[in-house]
């Protein structure tokens, strides 16, 4: 993992491949943003010129290497876009410092050290560059070979080894925990990268599940997991009907973190569907390419928790691990069959293609049990969701309003782009079955809101109860951007943690 440093040597002077700073577009062309006014000064105050020269206009997302000035250690500025110039007086927002810092950090792949100094006004800016940095340096080379391709050349470029951050005191409290906090988070959302991107042969509920069992001795975090016998004793019919065609048998684990000045409890619940082949309604070519990404809901569960316990916040928080591999085969679960699930329901299977409500449902029953304050579940549920808001924003559907509205809130705080969804009680009978209590698909339209409907179905009677359909942010098909990578991205962890936080502050419920 990139190390990152606070330093308030001068710039000058600052032993490194590249000095990082930032360019706002303003009315009239590039401005050069605060931090690097040192730096434009050894240009002679001509750096937004010479950078409009090239043609820079300080878009977001926007590099633009330069030979460092003269007397400068390091050989290469690298100016990077922040977007829109604020408004007079106004200062950059936490995102844009996230971002520029995110895709500095991945352009300087391959080098060894880098110095930025981005326009850092607080501490909260101070933790949102190194975040953003070290969320942007992430790369997933376990299965290149040692990065080295078959002619004995680098493959990939290796990730920035070294951020060094200027703006910051190194002495003040609130600076030193909002790097602390950066690292602490950064370090376990790319973990949850990683577990996504690994490929599902790899990665199956039980190889999940010892994961969790060695990070949990690693962090003192209480852990149990439920192996297929368990489950069985247990009446987990949603789970076991679920792994019941994968010859990798499923798992619940759930991981406790508890902080004894803590008066509340949070339950965060991750599908984790380790490999989504669809079952039985196997998924057409073109859309099982990608499934190793539904285990992204218990990932990012997971990081939240760990993410917790290193932060030390003063709440409970327990996180449930719904794991299971979705596969067709003379074993598995049949559209028309029914399910007796853990909450006593049974479920008629009509499509063995939704089955991360299926899993879901045994672990949100399973969760109310422990009467939590709340509970937050995360899953890569419906493709519905994706066709309703891109591939960028999760949706949120929730039993209480007032519960929606703050965890919108803490996702817009954190940088996470979320969208509120209704719960239309009116979808309900769409999924009457004749023969079970409920079947596990409703009408089409509206898909993403049916399967939440089907969730609620299986939260404890008066548990404040939130639902984050993460299926489009998850996965990035497409290319990088700002600090999100191709592939895993690690959607909802920041959320999860700033949620936790707050209710560790008493700011939320
Ligand atoms: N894991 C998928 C949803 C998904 C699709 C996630 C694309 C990420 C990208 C889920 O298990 C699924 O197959 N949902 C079905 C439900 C349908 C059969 C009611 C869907 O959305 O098509
Ligand atoms: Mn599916
Ligand atoms: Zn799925």
């Amino acid at each position: 993992m990139t190390a990152l440093t606070l330093s308030t040597a001068a710039v000058a002077g600052q032993r490194a491949d590249a000095i990082v700073v930032g360019v706002a577009k303003g009315a009239e062309g590039p401005v050069v943003a605060p931090g690097a006014e040192t730096v434009d000064q050894a240009y002679d105050g001509r750096l937004a010129a010479t950078l409009q020269t090239l043609g820079a206009s300080g878009v977001e997302g926007e590099v633009t290497k330069l030979p460092a000035p003269s007397g400068f250690k390091a050989p290469v500025v690298v100016a990077v876009g922040l977007g829109a110039e604020p408004e007079k007086d106004g200062a950059y927002s936490a995102e844009s410092l996230r971002r520029a810092a995110g895709s500095a950090a991945r352009a300087l792949a391959g080098s060894k050290k880098a110095v930025f100094a981005l326009p850092v006004a607080d501490a909260a800016d101070l933790g949102a560059v190194a975040e953003g940095a070290l969320l942007g340096a992430y790369s997933f080379d376990t299965y290149k070979e040692n990065g080295k391709n078959a002619k004995g050349g680098k493959n990939g470029k290796a990730p920035l080894g070294e951020v060094a951050l200027l703006g910051g005191k190194p002495r003040d409290k609130a600076h030193k925990a909002a790097v602390d906090r950066a690292v602490a988070v950064a370090e376990e959302l790319n973990r949850a990268r990683d577990l996504i991107n690994t490929p599902p042969n790899d990665l199956n509920p039980a190889a999940f599940a010892d994961i969790a069992q060695s990070a949990a001795k690693e962090h003192g975090l209480k852990v149990q997991v439920l192996d297929e016998k368990a489950l069985t004793k247990g009446g987990y019919g949603g789970i076991l009907g679920v792994g019941a065609g994968s010859a990798s048998a499923p798992r619940l684990v759930k991981l406790s973190y508890t902080n004894s000045k803590a008066d509340k409890h949070l339950a965060f619940v991750g599908k984790g569907i380790t490999y989504d082949s669809g079952g039985i309604s196997l998924k057409p070519a073109g859309h099982n390419e990608t499934m190793k990404c539904d285990m992204s809901g218990a990932a990012a569960v997971f990081a939240a928790v760990v993410a917790a316990a290193r932060l030390g916040l003063e709440v409970n928080v327990t996180g449930w691990l719904a794991l299971a591999e979705n596969m067709p085969s003379g074993s598995a679960t049949r559209p028309g069959d029914v399910l007796r699930m853990y909450s006593g329901k049974t479920v008629e299977v009509l499509n063995t293609d939704a089955e991360g409500r299926l899993v879901l449902a045994d672990a949100l029953w399973a969760a109310s049990q422990e009467n939590p304050d709340a509970i937050v579940d995360v899953a890569t549920l419906t493709g519905a969701m994706m066709l309703a808001l891109g591939s960028r924003t999760f949706g949120i559907m929730s039993n209480d309003d007032d519960f929606r509205t703050a965890v919108h809130e803490t996702a817009q705080e954190v940088g996470e782009e979320a969208w509120p969804m209704p719960l239309p009680e009116h979808l309900r009978k769409g999924m009457d079955s004749p023969t079970a209590d409920i079947a596990n698909m409703g009408e089409r339209m509206g898909g993403g809101l049916v399967a939440g409907l089907f969730l609620k179905e299986f939260v404890g009677e008066g548990i404040t109860w939130a639902h984050l359909d993460i299926a489009g942010p998850a996965f990035n098909e497409q290319g990088p951007f700002g600090y999100t990578p191709k592939g895993g991205t690690g959607s909802a962890v920041r959320t999860l943690v700033r949620l936790a936080e707050q209710t560790a502050a008493g700011d939320l419920g």
